[in-house]
């Protein structure tokens, strides 16, 4: 019933129309998620922390900015990428709706993928200085909080210029253009494509627990994880950009 609801208003709403409700929802929390009516939840839930980030000012979180490369794709090849993965408004409900649940779980999920990197030496190299085999902990600090507000983006969805944008510098900065750049990292130069994309799958793998918590029905829990490997598939691929030899993205 519940999801019938929110796949309805999904399905209903042009893109703009559910832009300006998601937008509008309130988040006022009047008790567990889970017992709201649906079309209160997803509302602008991840759109504060973003706020509060921005006034906190995570250092090299440039979204937005002229710092930022731009990309080589436009906003109308973005809209094919995502007809390539049947990325559909549903996709964007569902990632708001998990933005509220993932909004106080954001330092156990980086725990999680960061003990992932530290639990293994190829990945865990990334992090350290190339000669001495130390973890270079002030870069891995710095790069921690933008990982954070990262949840919050994908869970906000919210696909403009600068999104497009920024998903172009995330791939430099993983790439040996602009790696170590950001904040002055002591750390090998270059993390592999193929590490990238293989560690899509550890993020999203290790989410349904987190996105199961506040009680929500296994096909509601379903569809958050589907968009967010979606998500995470789409970004993965504008990432992966400055590997790819030219002309052949
Ligand atoms: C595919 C899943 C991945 C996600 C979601 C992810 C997410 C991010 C984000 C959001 C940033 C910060 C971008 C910014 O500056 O705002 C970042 C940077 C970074 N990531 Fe990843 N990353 C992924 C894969 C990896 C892998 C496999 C490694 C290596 C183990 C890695 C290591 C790093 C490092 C070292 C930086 C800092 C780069 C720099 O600016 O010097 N990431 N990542």
């Amino acid at each position: 019933m519940e999801d019938q609801t929110l796949q309805r208003r999904a399905e209903k709403l042009d893109p703009r129309e559910q832009h300006h409700w998601l937008d509008e929802a309130p988040t006022a929390r009047a008790g567990p998620t889970a017992h709201r009516p649906v079309h209160q939840q997803g509302g602008r839930a991840m759109d504060a922390p973003r706020e509060q980030q921005h006034q906190q000012k995570i250092p090299g979180y440039d979204l937005g900015s002229d710092k930022v490369a731009k990309s080589p794709i436009s906003m109308e090849e973005w809209e094919e990428l995502k007809k390539s993965a049947l990325f559909s408004e549903e996709d964007i409900v569902y990632l708001r709706l998990s933005g509220e649940i993932l909004e106080d779980q954001v330092q156990d999920l980086l725990q999680v993928w960061r003990g992932i990197i530290f639990d293994h030496a190829h990945l865990r190299a990334y992090d350290e200085d190339p000669q001495t085999h130390k973890v270079d902990t002030e870069y891995a600090s710095a790069v921690a909080k933008r990982f954070g507000q990262w949840i919050h983006d994908t869970a906000r969805a919210k696909y403009d210029k600068a999104w497009l944008d920024y998903q172009y510098e995330i791939g430099l900065r993983h790439h040996r253009t602009k790696k170590n750049k950001t904040d002055n990292g002591h750390t090998l130069g270059h993390i592999r494509a193929r590490d990238l994309l293989a560690f899509s799958a550890s993020i999203v793998a290790t989410m349904k627990p987190f996105l199961a918590k506040k009680g929500h029905s296994p096909e509601v829990v379903n569809r958050m994880y589907d968009a967010w490997w979606k998500s995470m598939i789409l970004q993965a691929t504008l990432w992966v950009q400055p590997y790819v030899r030219e002309g052949d993205f």
